[in-house]
This record gives C-alpha cells, structure tokens and sequence, in this order.
C-alpha cells in the first residue's frame, strides 16, 4: 500500500481498500487457526485519546500484541495533546520513540497536524469528521456476510456524523449505494457528499425512514448525540424522534438485509434492543472485525 497514513478512506483507492480487507481475512483465518505472527516485533504504536473509547482501544492494543508489537495507551490526562504542548511538537517527540501513531481527537484538524509532522505513520481512531477504522470493520462484515460488496444499498438512519462520513467515503468507492434518513438540518456534510459523488458514488439523502429502508440490504445507524455534542442531548432526543431501526423498519428492508451499529449504542433510541438481537444483526460481528481490519492497517503500514 502506498499511502503513509490513514485519515480518510478518501484518500484510499477501491484497490488499497480491498487489499487491507483481503490482508485482515487473512489474519482472521490464521489467528483462528493459531498462526502466531511477529511481523511488529520490537515495534511501539502510541494511542492518544481525547475521548473515551472501549472497542477502538482495546482492538488497538490487542492487534498490536497479537502482531508482536507494544501498545502505549496514552488519555486525555497524560498528555493533554494542544494544551500542554502543540500537536506539532508532541508528533514530532513521538516520532522519536515509536512506530506509528493512532489517535482520536475531537478536531479534525488535529489528526491531520500529527499525520503533517509526524514522520511515522498516523491512524484516524476517529475525529469529529470521520472514522475510517470502524468502516473498515464494517466493510469486512459486510463482505463476509453478503459475499459481495458491488452492487448493494446501504441506508443509514440517524445523524449526518462522523460514521456516517466514512460510510460515504468506504461505501462508495467499493460500489455501495449509500443513503440516509435524517431530520431536517442533520444532513452529512456537504464537502463529504460532494467529492463521493463527482467520484461517480451513489448519496442520497432523505428525510424519510421508511422510504430510505425500502429495498435496502443494510441498515446502519449510530447514536444521535456523539462525544462532545453532549450540550444538544436534549434537542437532538426531539430532532431524531422517529429515526430509530426498530422491526416494523426492518420489514421495509430487503429480505436478508443486516442490522448494523458501530456502538455503543443507546437502546430505545437510534435502535430497539430488539433490533439489535434480530437475525440480520451483525454488531458484534461487526466490533470484532475492528481488531481483524486494524491488524491488518497496522501490519500494511508499520511492517
Ligand atoms: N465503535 C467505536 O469506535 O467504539 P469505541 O468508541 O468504544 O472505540
Ligand atoms: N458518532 C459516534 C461514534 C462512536 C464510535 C461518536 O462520535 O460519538
């Protein structure tokens, strides 16, 4: 793979994206198979996190391990990434130390000054604009669920946020049609939505559930208010009444469709609990392909 960091599936071709999908199915079937791998031994991934994190930290950590490597986790308190010190001086220290950088933070703009002046390769773990790991995960249970990944529609119910950027970007450069359902004023953002489709991608965006569901083979939604927007709980409650994948939504669906949720997700709101234990739902399968699609990042570029 030719890029040094990995910011925005933007920023990655069809080609370099099924190339990190085939390389996770293959650690995938070697790590249930117990190959043991040491392609990062003696190597060290930082993880700084702005914001709090279960699956992105832990997958991290463990891919680091199961690859041979260390993980330093580093929180909000350690290193108060823009507070104590500028973003430029701290990818500059790091660089010094380890191998490569993951991180979440709430600007955007952060990740992309470590990924400037860092000289070790950056991984978005998630910003306020996108987050390519989870679609990463997500593409893979998809592809394994469904056999194919060309050719299928995707309809994501809830807010214009940062899954649902990265859906933007990772759906339609692999053939996915992407369309979401959301209130007036929470559309994705337009920047996103444009470069997608002057690259020939398939966005739609409605303000209808029910006519977004209709023939769609996967339903994906997140929660309405995401870290850092805690302020606007009570208005977004309002706003998204309705916007919810409960089971009348899923009989909209296609037969077959999956039921998908980056998590954590909070019951009774964007998803019934459910929903989220019917047939079609792969949120747990989705959560443990996060480990298989980063092992598979973090060996295409720190190896
Ligand atoms: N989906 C996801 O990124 O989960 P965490 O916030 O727990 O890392
Ligand atoms: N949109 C959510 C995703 C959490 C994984 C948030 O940013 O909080």
């Amino acid at each position: 793979m030719n890029v040094k960091d990995i910011i925005s599936l933007a920023s990655l071709s069809a080609a370099e994206i099924y190339e990190i999908l085939e390389t996770a199915r293959n650690l995938k079937l070697e790590l249930n198979a117990g190959v043991k791998h040491e392609m990062l031994y003696g190597k060290t991934l930082a993880m700084i996190f702005q914001k709090p994190s279960l699956r992105t930290r832990v997958s991290f950590e463990t891919g680091m391990t199961q690859l041979g490597g260390h993980a330093i986790y580093l929180g909000p308190e350690d290193i108060k990434l823009g507070e104590r010190e500028t973003t430029e001086d701290i990818a500059i220290v790091l660089s010094g130390y380890v191998d490569g950088i993951m991180a979440r933070v709430f600007e955007h703009q952060t990740i992309l000054d470590l990924a400037k002046y860092a000289s070790v390769p950056v991984i978005n773990g998630l910003s306020n604009l996108l987050h390519p790991c989870q679609i990463l995960g997500d593409l893979l249970t998809i592809w394994e669920k469904k056999r194919e990944l060309s050719g299928l529609t995707l309809t994501f119910i809830g807010d214009g946020n940062n899954v649902a950027h990265s859906l933007i970007n990772g759906c339609t450069k692999v053939g996915i049609a992407f369309r979401i359902a959301c209130p007036g004023g929470y559309e994705p953002d337009e920047a996103v939505v444009g470069a997608a489709q002057q690259a020939g991608g398939s966005v739609e965006i409605l303000h209808d559930p029910e006519e977004a569901a209709s023939r769609a083979d996967i339903l994906y939604t997140d929660v309405w208010t995401s870290m850092g927007q805690e302020t606007q709980t009570e208005e977004k409650k309002h706003a998204f009444s309705g916007f919810s994948v409960d089971e009348a939504l899923l009989k909209v669906a296609n037969n077959g469709a999956l039921v998908m949720h980056c998590l954590p997700a909070h019951y009774g709101e964007e998803i019934t609990y459910e929903a989220s234990r019917s047939t079609g739902s792969v949120i747990f399968d989705q959560a443990q392909n996060r480990l298989h699609a980063q092992k598979a990042v973090l060996a295409l570029l720190m190896s």
